[in-house]
Formats: C-alpha cells, structure tokens, sequence
C-alpha cells in the first residue's frame, strides 16, 4: 500500500542557521561508557591514544561529533574532580551510587576528558557538581580549566601537566536537580544557581562562560517558568530539557525482540519532543522574547530494558531500525526548533542506551542511531529551510501518528539537504518535494532501510545496516516524488 505525502520548501533568508551543536553527544561514568568503552587505559593491547581506543576517536571524527557533555548525569553530582587529577595511581577511588554501586579508581579524569575532546576537535561540556559539591569546588573548577595567569588551580593545572588552559565554554550547573541532583523544588534550585553561577568566573573565556541550567523533565513546564522568571538572564545562557523515549518506566520493553504495540509506543514518546519543544519554548518566548537564552535538550534518545545477562545498572542496550527512527525523527524536530534549540546530546555516545558505538573487547560496531547522525551531518551550521508538511497517518490499533517528518536546510555551498523519515512500519510513502522555490538541477539520494525493524548491526555482523544509495526518487516540473519504504530514512542532496 501507498499513501501521499507533501512537503513545501519556504526557503527565507530570515531563517535560522542550524546550530551544529543540536549533534553533540554524552558520555557518562555509568556502566560501559567511559571505563571498557572509550577508555581502555595507556596499557591496553586495543591501539589506542592516551588510553583512548582510536576506532572510537577516528569514527567520532567522522561523525563531527561538535561537543561531548561529561562527566554526567546523575553521576555529575557526586563527582569530585580534584580527585581525578594528579598521578592516577595517587587517585581516590569513587563509588558510583547512582549505577550499579561499582568503584572506580578516577583514573579518567579532567586532562582526559579535555585532551580528548581536543583530538576530536569537540567542544567540553561540563557538568558541575550542585548536588552534593560545593560553590568554591566548581569555581576551581573553571580556574583549573580555564585561567591562563597565576592562580593556585592553573598552577595545579601546570604542575599535573598541562600549561595551556583548555578554555571550557559550556557548563552545566548540576543536573536533575528535580531528581538525582538534589530533589530540588525549582524555587530553590533557582536561588542555588545564581550563587554558584555568580562565582564561575569568565577570565580566559573571550566572550564568558555558557552557563546551562538544570532544565525540566518532560512537559514539567513550571520548572522552565520559573528558571527563565527568576534567574536573572545575564547568569543564564541556556535551560536544559530532558526527554527520553521510554513508553513506561515499569515496563520499558527490550531493545530487540519488541512487539509492533511497543514499536508505536516508542514513536508516540518520540513525537512528543515536537510539543515539548514547542511549549517550553512558547514559555521562553514569554520571559525573553528577543531569544537570549537558549533550550539545552541535553539528554534524549530512546531508553528499554537492559540486554539480557547485563548489569541493571549500566543501561546496555541494542540498537535497531527503532532507533533509527528517533533518531532521524528527533533531529528533524530539532531543525525545525532550530531558532531556540542550540545544543542537544544524545544519550549515550558509547555501550549506554541510545548509544552510537558499541564495543565487545576489542571489536567495536557503529549502530543505525550513528549512520543517521552521519547521513544528516550536512546540516551542521547550514540554513534552515522552513518546511510546510502534510502527511498520512502511521495508525495502529486505532491509534494514530503522522508518518512522515522533515527538514531541510542550505549549506554554506548552496547544496541543499533534505531530511526524509517515514516511521510507518508497514507501508510505504510517497513525499511530493515542492522545489520549486530554489533553482536545483542535480539530486542524490542516501537511504537508511532494512528488512525488519528490530534489524541491527552485531559484532558477528557489523554492516548489515548501512546507508546506501538511494534511487527511489525523481524529479518532474520542480517536484521530487521520493518513495519512503516503511521504517525508512533518506537524505536527498540538491545542487
Ligand atoms: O542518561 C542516563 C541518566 O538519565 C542520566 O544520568 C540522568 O541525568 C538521567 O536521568
């Protein structure tokens, strides 16, 4: 079977550029993250730089991967970085409450994480710890990072090192403090923000330090009004949002192995970012209409149970079709919010939920979530197009949800890319591509598809799923008629 689907392009020069920063990731010290997953130590037999695997860094770079957020999460607010500096055999060890109660010895720390995110040519984003830290904690913190003069921290910094600053931009202040942060009221948190943003001082960030505030769960909309009333916006320059896919916290499903009726379910959690954006954004539009202060999605992606045999606590999950398609979704959404969504980070880069690397000793597989990253990387600081879409339903058991969702945008070259997803599990859809406002000739065509939806790459089988050329399209009096297989994602390039 066979439906229709429009999509208009309007393109203006008004429109907003579509920060690159939306294709940031995370990476937490929970479960396989960090420890057996980018980071195999110095000694490690997995060729790797400064204990870093080098498969991970080389596929991370062609991601273009532009920031990674660290070193939480929930563990960010328990995390001391004074102890993961100096001689690591001189190091603490941590407990980690929140994932599994394991201990690690800190042996990845700050110089780790910032000399890495230097290799990749990724911006540090750093959450601090509000929770269980102190203010003076997280101000060394920013003048071990960040001070280029003397000073007890960026002599500290020198000593263990590293003369030059790293120069942090980006940091979080705290994280959930509705729930694992502190089990804050907003009210509260609110005044906490402003006294420990009021001490991270700006010397040696040219232009100041970005600071993020904790942001809302889901639709809690009383949390981004009052962070966006009562923080004075000079303190402010971003509000974080979390949102997961995950259709019931009890019963979460598995990763592979799922049911149709969990598949939708997934989608209808994936959808409800496009009303979350928009109403925490219509709040902000209140407080700051000029558009100052920017929303963070700082965690998103889909979430299920963990894979059989594994630690509860360390979130491993597979990677399917499914995804795919939150993935590809997520990011059309984000697009099209390109105005007030600035920055996002999917959760997590490696082995931890919606990862988009996976490792097994020393083999490593890049899953569907990262093919569609890469397929829509063109879009990285490009023009948004604003888009006019009708669509068919995907319906269910009664229930319905659009089919097809979009974006496109203009690149610096004047290409032209045009992010096509069809998440209906059965049936295909044709897209009727008005193009005719922009004066394009030649188009091409990447495609994300597969045989089943729970298809996914295994150490065993590492590319089963990969994007290919796509050649279901034409192109007739201005119109694109691209025809979507079901659970389908296609990046079409104009020139
Ligand atoms: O990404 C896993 C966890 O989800 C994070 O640590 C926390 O911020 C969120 O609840």
């Amino acid at each position: 079977a066979m439906a229709q689907a429009t999509v208009s392009l309007n393109p203006t020069d008004e429109a907003p550029v579509i920060d690159k920063n939306i294709y940031g990731h995370f990476a937490e010290h929970l479960g396989r993250c960090i420890y057996d997953g980018l980071y195999v130590g110095e000694k490690s037999n997995i060729p790797n730089t400064e204990g870093v695997r080098n498969d991970i860094i080389t596929a991370l770079k062609e991601l273009k991967i532009p920031n990674l957020r660290w070193p939480g999460g929930c563990f960010a607010d328990t995390y001391h970085w004074k102890d993961g500096v100096g001689p690591q055999s001189e190091r603490p060890t941590i407990v980690n409450t929140w994932w599994g109660n394991v201990t690690e010895d800190n042996s990845f720390g700050t110089h780790n994480f910032l000399n890495l995110c230097e290799e990749l040519g990724a911006e540090p984003y750093l959450a601090g710890n509000v929770g269980s830290g102190e203010v003076q904690e997280l101000a060394d913190w920013v003048q071990y990072v960040n001070f280029d003069g003397i000073s007890p921290m960026s002599d500290w910094r020198k000593e263990n090192g590293r003369e030059k600053p790293w120069g942090v931009k980006y940091w979080g202040v705290g994280n959930e403090a509705w729930g694992c942060g502190g089990n804050m009221r907003v009210e509260y948190y609110a005044d906490i923000y402003r006294k420990y943003a009021t001490f991270m001082s700006d010397a040696g960030m040219e232009g100041g330090l970005y600071k993020i505030a904790s942001g809302a769960s889901n639709d809690d909309y009383h949390w981004t009004e009052v962070l966006m009333r009562d923080i004075p916006h000079n303190l402010l320059q971003g509000v974080a949002l979390h949102h997961y896919s995950v259709i019931n916290w009890n019963a979460k499903g598995p990763s592979v192995g799922f049911s149709e009726e969990q598949y939708f379910k997934t989608m209808e959690q994936a959808w409800l970012m496009e009303e979350l954006v928009t109403k925490h954004v219509e709040i902000m539009d209140k407080y700051d209409p000029k558009g100052k202060v920017d929303l963070i999605v700082d965690e998103w992606g889909g979430w299920y149970d963990v894979m059989e045999d594994t630690n509860p606590g360390f979130l491993f999950q597979q990677n399917t079709m499914r995804d795919a398609m939150i993935a590809g979704m997520t990011l059309n959404i984000f697009h099209n919010h390109a105005r007030r969504v600035k920055m996002a980070n999917l959760a997590q880069v490696v082995n931890v939920l919606q990862a988009v690397i996976l490792t097994e000793g020393e083999k490593m597989i890049l899953t569907p979530t990262y093919h569609v990253m890469k397929m829509y990387n063109v879009h990285q600081d490009a023009q948004l197009i604003p888009i006019e879409l009708n669509t068919p339903d995907y319906e269910f058991n009664g229930e319905k949800l659009p089919a097809v969702n979009a974006s496109a945008s203009k690149d610096a070259e004047g290409k032209v890319h045009i992010s096509l997803v069809n998440i209906d599990s059965k049936k295909s859809n044709t897209v009727s591509v008005d193009v005719s406002a922009l004066n394009l000739k030649d188009f091409t065509a990447t495609g994300l598809t597969s045989k089943t939806l729970e298809d996914h790459n295994t150490f065993e089988s590492p590319e089963k799923i990969q994007p290919e050329q796509f050649k279901k399209f034409k192109l007739k009096n201005g119109t694109l008629e691209v025809e979507l297989p079901p659970f389908s994602v296609v990046v079409l390039e104009g020139k």
